[in-house]
């Protein structure tokens, strides 16, 4: 085998509870990470098709830096041409270096002949977080490596824990497309939190698992609550709590910032309700000049990286 494409969908970080621990998958969108052998030991991009303005060079570009990393772990430097399809706006919070660096990871290790676990391929993915917002955690790469609800304890595959999923319903992504950077949204945060509110914080993430576990929708829903970086990060959105509001008067079970942000996620028991909720939320922006994309996707089994063509 020569040529491989792997596809691997968007995510949302976070998750309300779980602030660089927790993660979704986004089945419906995601990017595709073409390989090529080439023959020598270099990677080289040849192309980042809707990626207008990410790096072509190989050592910033993070499918590359990613790729490099296998290949020093294997210690065997098959080189490869890299072409990139970004299948959704970059900048947007909804992982978009992470899809790009788990469909590479995940390519490589196929062509490879599989060296790799899907959880090992997660710390060579989550060199890609650091390539291209300077910190490597795994809250997006690991959910779309892996897809579904996964809570990371840590970098190494033993601390990677795949919860069940509630299924069929529905998550509500809204992009509002301004710029806001994963670094600055992260030195907004304070460093400290109170005990009261660590306390109340661990509760509804144990709640939350245990929702998973009982599929317990009231429990999910009077759980999934961000005490810690809501407050902060939801000042960098334009009418967040006109959002929130919209959503949750039309039946969202939960509402939130999806990653460092600007999109903003609400979860919904069914198609309809899901759009419902985009209407109300399209409605609170329709007076505002800036551009908005919003996606509905259906939380489903096997929405992690995948291999789309050999
Ligand atoms: N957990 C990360 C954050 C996700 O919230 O900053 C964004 O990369």
């Amino acid at each position: 085998m020569n040529q491989i494409t792997a596809y691997a969908p968007a995510t949302m970080a976070n998750f309300n509870v779980g602030y660089d621990i927790l993660g979704l998958s986004l089945n419906d969108i995601g990017d595709e990470v073409e390989l090529r052998i080439n023959g020598t030991e270099e990677n080289n991009i040849l192309d980042i098709i809707n990626g207008k303005g990410l790096p072509m060079d190989s050592d910033k570009n993070c499918c590359s830096v990613v790729i490099r990393k296998m290949q020093e772990a294997l210690n065997n430097f098959k080189g490869v041409d890299i072409i990139i399809t970004k299948g959704f706006a970059a900048g947007s919070g909804l992982g978009s270096s992470s899809a790009s660096s788990a469909a590479a990871a995940f390519a490589y290790n196929e062509l490879m002949g599989k060296p790799y676990s899907n959880k090992e391929l997660v710390a060579f993915a989550a060199e890609g977080e650091r390539i291209a917002c300077g910190s490597a955690h795994v809250d997006n790469v690991a959910p779309s490596i892996l897809g579904g609800v996964v809570l990371s304890k840590g970098k190494k595959a033993s601390d990677l824990i795949q919860l069940p999923l509630i299924e069929n319903l529905y998550a509500v992504t809204f992009f509002p497309a301004i710029k806001v950077n994963t670094s600055d949204a992260r030195k907004i945060l304070n460093n400290t939190i109170d005990l009261k509110t660590l306390s109340q914080q661990v509760s509804f993430m144990g709640a939350f698992v245990s929702s998973l576990y009982e599929k317990d929708i009231d429990l999910f829903s009077a759980s999934l609550k961000d005490l810690v970086v809501e407050p902060r990060r939801s000042l960098l959105i334009p009418r967040f709590k006109e959002l929130k509001k919209a959503a949750l008067e039309n039946q969202a079970l939960a509402f939130g910032i999806s990653g460092s942000g600007p999109s903003v996620f609400a979860i919904a028991k069914n198609e309809d309700e899901a759009d419902n909720i985009i209407q109300a939320m399209e409605r609170v922006y329709a007076d505002l000049s800036i551009k908005t994309q919003a996606h509905k996707h259906l939380l489903c089994k096997d929405s992690g990286a995948r291999i789309v063509k050999k």
